[in-house]
């Protein structure tokens, strides 16, 4: 089974669930997401931004889901997070991934056109399939201002036009996430007119949520209570994820919410066996938290299972 690109794992999504997109950093990350869904029977995406790239190495990244691949015989795509120039979504499709975002959000409409289309362009000659995004996820004081809202979030019109002149495959919209773990100050609330009026725009076109973690305060407490210190986090609701997978958005980025299992489990493990030093003992553990977490996802987040 070669990796594939996520055509039809969003064909066969629209309008139903979601596909979970999991930031991938090392092995333990990237064994305890596959086993998830293969459990699980799920489809997957393995993404890997330009910090990750860098702190692992292509070839290592490469090779890990090349593996993951043959152990678990599950189709999985490898995409680029967060592509912020033509360079670097050259190099990955070059070197085997089988997906790129060119992330054009902070350019001015035309320029994002522009690139957007010139990465299209490349991969489409190689195989390979491209997301872009239009709209800044707003950050926390943003998304209580209306006027802020207006200035950041997507506009519909412009979706529809940014589809139909850059040929992208997906488009990751802004109504209300953003990355990390403080997403909201006070009640949480996504923009869901919005995307309901891309989608009548866009029919049957896959759209992505970044900034996608539910930050479960279960998670936060006990990196608190094993001497971490996260004040004032707060997660998009699993509801409000649900909800987007049944109206066109077909992909959902998770990161924060690995991050945060992991590091409780780690921090955990460590103050329970202080004179434990084998970094198996700390990480075995870790990676069966990864695989709790996006078991979890899978069937409480994405409605996933069985989606192969
Ligand atoms: O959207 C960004 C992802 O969470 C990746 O974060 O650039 O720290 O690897 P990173
Ligand atoms: P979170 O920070 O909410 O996990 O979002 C991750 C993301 O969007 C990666 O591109
Ligand atoms: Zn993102």
């Amino acid at each position: 089974m070669p990796l594939v690109t996520s055509k039809e794992m969003f064909a066969k999504a629209y309008g139903n669930y979601a596909v979970g997109a999991f930031n991938v950093n090392n092995m333990e990350i990237i064994q305890g997401i596959v086993d998830a869904a293969k459990e699980e029977q799920a489809p997957l995406i393995l993404q890997v931004s330009a910090g990750a790239r860098k702190y692992a190495k292509h070839v290592y990244l490469m090779k890990l889901v090349e593996a993951a691949i043959e152990d678990s015989g599950l189709p999985i795509v490898l995409h680029l997070d967060h592509g912020e120039d033509f360079e670097i979504c050259k190099s990955c499709i070059d070197g085997g991934f089988t997906s790129v975002m060119i992330d054009g959000s902070k350019l001015p409409f035309e320029e994002n056109i522009a690139l957007t289309k010139k990465v299209v362009e490349y991969a489409h000659a190689h195989g390979v399939v491209v997301e872009a995004e239009l709209g800044r996820l707003a950050g926390v004081e943003d998304a209580v201002k209306v006027s802020a809202r207006d200035a950041t979030y997507t506009d519909p019109a412009q979706a529809a036009e940014f589809v139909e002149k850059t040929g992208v495959d997906s488009l990751a919209i802004a109504i209300g996430t953003s990355h990390g773990a403080y997403k909201f100050k006070g009640e949480p609330k996504l923009d869901f007119e919005r995307l309901e009026k891309i989608a009548s725009l866009l029919p049957g076109f896959p759209l992505v949520l970044h900034g996608a973690s539910t930050v479960l305060p279960e998670f936060v407490d006990k990196c608190n209570q094993y001497g971490g210190k996260i004040e004032g986090a707060q997660g998009v609701p699993e509801d409000m994820l649900l909800k987007a997978g049944k109206m066109g958005v077909c992909k959902i980025n998770i990161d924060t919410d690995l991050r945060l299992a992991m590091t409780a489990s780690v921090r955990e493990y460590l103050y329970n066996n202080p004179s434990d030093f084998d970094p198996r003992q700390y990480l075995k553990p870790a990676r069966e938290a990864i695989k709790n977490m996006v078991k979890h996802k899978i069937k409480n987040v994405l409605n996933c299972s069985n989606g192969l």
